[in-house]
Order: structure tokens, then C-alpha cells, then sequence
């Protein structure tokens, strides 16, 4: 793993973004994005350049079930928000929190993997070192899969809802396995509370319970941290 270490988050978002414009530049095509407040600074980036962004596809990495794509919590959502309004992509796929049956949605988004293979895929990392919504435990050749949140995920992720019984107890990801299929992983952390994580993430033994630590098995990981999620190197 190729590990640069910033000032803060605004710095990691002006790296993150010269390694997508390089990777565009080389010709990658499709992005895997990713959600939370850890890429919002590299999204900023993206929407206030001159880049075209109108040939790409993007597959994003997880959604909540239960919650429609205008539905201001919903991943779907955030995406317009942050990034696809400003800035229209080609395509853009996130999966489906509202469809009827599960097991037929997760198919559906495995099949717009593989007919859409990711070239750069983005990473934040949850504090119990997650990756998309796979949770520690996760075996490491899933596809995309219904997943039952962490008491510890919902914690983390309540602050975006009202109170804690509106945060989702379920969300569709992404498996391990697809992350893994992805050319390049760029996985960015910001934050005191992303410290351990990292630690164990880099310096760790591979193992499920800590989920980021199958990147080490990955040829093309660079990893951007600020100082504090660096703290602990
Ligand atoms: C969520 C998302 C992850 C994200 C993580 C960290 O659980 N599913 O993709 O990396 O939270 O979020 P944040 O960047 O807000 O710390």
C-alpha cells in the first residue's frame, strides 16, 4: 500500500482528485464512489474543476435499505447532491434500498459490475474498519449482499439522522470480493477516530475481522491520510 499523508481533509481531496484526473487521463472509465463526510472534500474538488465528467460511469458502493433515492438520508441522494447535479456523469448506479426483493436487487447490481468493471475505486473506512457496509466478520469473496448494520456503524452513522431509531438497521453493499475486482483502490481516512482502523488496516494481520486489511492482497492501493488518522502509525 502507497500511504501519503496530508494536512487535513482538504488537502486529501485536492490528492484524491490529481489521482482521478491522472486515472482519467490514463483512460479509466468507470469510478467506484463511495459516501460519508470523508469524500465530501474530494467531491468539492470535482464539482469546482473544469473536468468533463459526461463519458464516465459511476457505481456506488452501498445504500440503505428502505430509503428511496429522494430521500434526503438515502446514499442516492447524496450523490445528486454532492456530485452528479453539478457535475452530470454518463451514468450512475447506486443500489436499490426500495426494491421489493432483496436477493434480485443484489443480482441486478453484481450484473452492473461486471458489465461496468471498476478502474478506480474510492474508500472511506468505517472506525470498526469497514469497507462499503461490510461489517467485520464479512468473508472476503462476497458479492454484493444484504447486510445487518453494527450497534457501532449505527452509532457512527446516526448523527445524519434525526434520532437513532431512524438510522437504517440494513443496507445493500458491495461485497469485499467486488472491491477487490476494482484496478485501483483509493481509500482515504480523516480524524482521531479513524486512527485505529488505519492502524490495523496497514500494519495489521489480514483478517475478516478487521475488513480493511484485505487491501493489503491488493496490487494498487494508495492510501491518503490526514494526521490524525495517521496518529497511530
Ligand atoms: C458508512 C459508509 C462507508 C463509509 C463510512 C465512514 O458506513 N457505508 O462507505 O466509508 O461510513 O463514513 P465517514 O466518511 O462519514 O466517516
Amino acid at each position: 500500500m502507497k500511504v501519503i499523508r496530508v494536512k487535513d481533509a482538504n488537502e486529501g481531496g485536492k490528492k484524491a482528485f490529481e489521482i482521478i484526473k491522472d486515472g482519467m487521463a490514463n483512460g479509466a472509465k468507470v469510478l467506484g464512489l463511495a459516501t460519508g463526510s470523508t469524500p465530501e472534500t474530494l467531491y468539492k474538488e470535482m464539482t469546482s474543476s473544469e473536468l468533463d465528467f459526461s463519458e464516465m460511469t459511476s457505481v456506488n458502493l452501498d445504500e440503505y435499505v428502505g430509503l428511496a433515492g429522494d430521500d434526503v438520508q438515502s446514499y442516492r441522494y447524496f450523490m445528486n447532491d454532492q456530485l452528479f447535479n453539478q457535475k452530470p456523469f454518463k451514468e450512475t448506479f447506486v443500489p436499490n434500498g426500495k426494491a421489493e426483493d432483496l436477493a434480485a436487487e443484489c443480482k441486478r447490481y453484481d450484473g452492473v459490475i461486471a458489465n461496468h468493471p471498476i478502474d478506480l475505486q474510492i474508500l472511506g473506512i468505517g472506525r470498526n474498519a469497514h469497507i462499503g457496509f461490510n461489517e467485520p466478520g464479512t468473508p472476503f469473496d462476497v458479492t454484493t449482499h444484504v447486510v445487518e448494520l453494527t450497534e457501532s456503524t449505527i452509532e457512527a452513522n446516526k448523527r445524519n439522522f434525526e434520532k437513532v431509531e431512524d438510522v437504517p438497521t440494513h443496507a445493500l453493499s458491495m461485497g469485499i470480493g467486488s472491491i477487490m475486482q476494482s484496478k485501483k483502490i483509493l481509500l482515504m481516512a480523516f480524524g482521531t477516530d479513524k486512527a485505529d482502523a488505519i492502524k490495523d488496516m496497514i500494519n495489521g494481520s489480514v483478517t475478516t475481522d478487521v475488513p480493511a486489511s484485505v487491501l493489503q492482497n491488493h496490487a494498487d492501493v494508495t492510501v491518503i491520510v490526514d494526521e490524525d488518522a495517521a496518529s497511530k502509525l
